[in-house]
């Protein structure tokens, strides 16, 4: 590296005034078949490219060059379910051969080059080998929480159109099976796009009925299947789709490509991580989401480490001590999951009793992402560990930190609430409404100016329309991240909150706007808010208000009760809709804009002052009245 003294700000100050530089320095770190010489450049559709003319294969570089290269006997994944009561690890030597048995099989179903595949699956090292399998031949892969609903699903399959579908049997929920195939087959029945296969893993905890002809057995066409290689792609080919939540009901498709991905993973794992080949990073979230992507798959077998993942929540799969016993039984270097993880910890085990039972000796940091760290998880998560817990800021469209503190270069003093500075490439500002930058400790967007480093959405799947309308057009020259926030006077930056009606519950990034797509088509509804309101456990949690048609005959516990059952059925059990309540009217503006902000800060108990343009402030007091008598919200609980 060039680079001269390693700063903070030397590095930061050189990724944004010379990007090109910057970024082919870390490439190097890349196996890349051909080595790219254009290093940023911006396409016809004046999309930003990154690393145009290099070739290489994801997979290659994550699992056969540690493979080939002296790691063959070291785990790259380690899989603990205590759910199931198995443990089982994987070296990168076996890895590589139950990737490429699964590419061979999935060659065999037509999958080519280019095809996209959608991946259904639980937390199981099968879900990562199927997307390392994709990987290996250039295949796109778009993986979809199990947790989420027949019709989510179906939404993902009719927009990625998947030549193939990977499944399994079964999901474990502590000690519920949920049996998927049923969940499948019924998004199969909704969808307008069939795939020509499915290929279905069978767990021994149920059996799923296969259609003869369209669903395969997983086991034995693997183990008919040939072996295959990897496909050599373009760094602008695309690695995965990663559906997410806009503020509408049809989700947006975050396309992540294969080579600033690559590089951007390592480059993460080395300044922010601090991470070498051969470490242990444990990170506890779902395949399905981009912390699962990013950091259980992708960054750590790319950097040479070992992952381990968990099928199993923190508590109850026994108890509060899981964390604690998977750090010691795998000398876990680094932990990394949502703060909402901790507070249900905190919440059975509040002394952290569990914890003095295992040896934590070889933690050296906790990360935290996903939703915002409220100081006092961070300062008993401190206590309890005795590392520094380091927050850090990022979206399924950066699929890496924006913000976070640059431990792998040199951690910077903690502030509780603030995930410190923006990391390498991203030059991050706060813009007022009309898009001037505002000076320090005033809130605004936070937006990054173009160009958006290495791994970042080049756009959205089959949209470019709406990636420029979501995210480029509302301050020209600017992402909008959606986020509000603000920079202190030591340039550490808070971030506060959406700006639109996205929620967060227990790290699961929602929309609001697709519930009220919902609730609004409940046939007794003729308007609805679904707003998200603070939870001490998942951070927020979206509640429904509702004024019934005229004339209606329902009661309102019998519309509560259809609307919950709506909302887990369409949705799913995730969204944690669990309250609507009647009202006679909702607070609106005079132009008729309904006041979702002002709803959450009176439920919330947060100071507000009352809009100017309010229609008629008797309307909040009626909605006051009905969170007041059902308790609702931290202001009334
Ligand atoms: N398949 C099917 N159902 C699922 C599911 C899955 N993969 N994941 C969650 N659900 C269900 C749960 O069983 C629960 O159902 P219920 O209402 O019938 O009880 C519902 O969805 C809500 O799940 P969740 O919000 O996860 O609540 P929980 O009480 O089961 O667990 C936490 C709460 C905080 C322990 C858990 O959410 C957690 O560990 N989160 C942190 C890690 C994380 O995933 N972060 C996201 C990205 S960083
Ligand atoms: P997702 O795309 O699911 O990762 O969700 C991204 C959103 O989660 C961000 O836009 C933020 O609103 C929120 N978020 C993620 N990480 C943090 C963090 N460290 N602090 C505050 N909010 C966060």
């Amino acid at each position: 590296m060039n680079t001269p003294t390693r700063t903070y700000a030397n590095e930061h100050t050189y990724s944004l005034s010379d990007p090109t530089a910057f970024w082919a320095e870390q490439a190097d770190r890349i196996p890349w078949y051909e080595t790219p010489t254009q290093i940023l450049t911006t396409d016809e559709e004046g999309l930003t490219r990154w690393y145009t003319d290099g070739v290489l294969n994801t997979c290659y570089a994550a699992v056969d060059y540690h493979a080939d290269n002296g790691r063959a006997d070291q785990n790259a994944l380690i899989y603990d379910s205590p759910v199931t009561g198995i443990k089982q690890a994987f070296t990168y030597g076996q890895l590589r051969d139950e990737v490429a048995r699964l590419a061979g099989a999935l060659r065999s179903m037509g999958v080519e080059k280019g095809d996209t595949v959608v991946i259904y699956m639980p937390m199981i090292p099968e879900t990562a080998f199927a997307m390392l399998a994709c990987a290996r031949l250039g295949a796109v892969h778009s993986v979809v929480f199990g947790g989420f609903a027949p019709h989510e699903l179906a939404i993902r399959i009719d927009d990625a159109q998947p030549k193939v579908v990977l499944s399994a049997s079964c999901g474990i929920e502590i000690d519920r099976v949920i049996p998927y195939k049923p969940l499948l087959d019924e998004a199969l029945s909704l969808a307008t796009h069939q795939p020509a296969h499915t290929l279905i893993l069978q767990r021994p905890q149920c059996t799923a009925t296969l259609q003869a002809g369209r669903d395969l057995d997983w086991q034995e066409s693997v183990s008919q299947a040939e072996p295959a290689g990897c496909v050599p792609v373009k760094a602008t080919d695309p690695l995965y789709i990663l559906y997410t939540s806009g503020t509408t009901g049809k989700p947006k498709g975050i396309v992540r490509d294969n080579g600033g991905h690559a590089v951007s993973m390592v480059y993460s794992m080395v300044a922010v991580y601090d991470l070498k080949p051969g470490d242990v990073m444990f990170t506890a979230s779902d395949f399905g989401w981009a912390v699962g992507h990013s950091y259980s798959v992708y960054a750590p077998l790319l950097r040479g480490c070992t992952s381990v993942i968990l099928e199993g929540k923190p508590v109850r799969t026994p108890d509060a001590g899981t964390f604690w016993r998977i750090i010691s039984d795998y000398k876990v270097d680094v932990l990394f999951t949502a703060p909402t993880a901790f507070r249900a910890i905190r919440k059975e085990d509040p002394e952290a009793s569990l914890r003095h039972q295992y040896d934590l000796s070889t933690l050296r940091y906790v990360f935290v992402a996903g939703e915002r760290c409220d100081p006092s998880t961070l300062n008993w998560l401190e206590q309890t560990t005795g590392v520094p817990v380091i927050d850090n800021w990022w979206q399924t469209e950066t699929g890496w930190p924006i913000v976070a503190n640059p431990v792998g270069i040199k951690l910077q003093e903690v502030k509780a609430g603030s995930a410190t500075w923006p990391t390498a490439g991203y030059d991050l500002q706060i813009l007022d409404e009309h898009g001037q930058q505002v000076g320090p400790t005033t809130t605004g967007y936070v937006c990054l100016k173009l160009p958006l480093p290495p791994g970042c959405l080049p756009t959205l799947w089959r949209d470019t329309p709406r990636f420029h309308s979501s995210y480029m057009s509302r301050f020209p020259g600017y992402y909008l991240s959606g986020d509000g926030g603000y920079v202190d006077d030591d340039g550490y930056v808070f971030i506060m909150g959406r700006v639109d009606d996205v929620i967060n519950v227990a790290g699961h990034r929602l929309s609001t706007g697709e519930m009220e797509e919902l609730v609004g088509s409940h046939t007794a509804v003729a308007e609805c808010a679904v707003v998200g309101i603070a939870c001490d456990l998942r951070g927020q949690r979206p509640i429904g208000f509702v004024v019934l048609k005229d004339g209606q005959t329902i009661t309102p516990d019998q519309v509560e009760k259809e609307l919950i059952a709506l909302i887990r059925k369409q949705i799913g059990a995730i969204a944690c809709f669990q309250q609507a309540l009647t009202v006679k009217r909702l607070p609106k503006t005079r132009s008729g804009k309904i006041l979702r902000k002002t709803i959450r800060q009176l439920a919330d108990g947060e100071a507000f002052t009352l809009p100017p343009t309010i229609d008629d402030p008797a309307i909040l007091d009626e909605i006051k009245a009905s969170l007041q008598e059902r308790h609702i919200g931290l202001a009334f609980a």
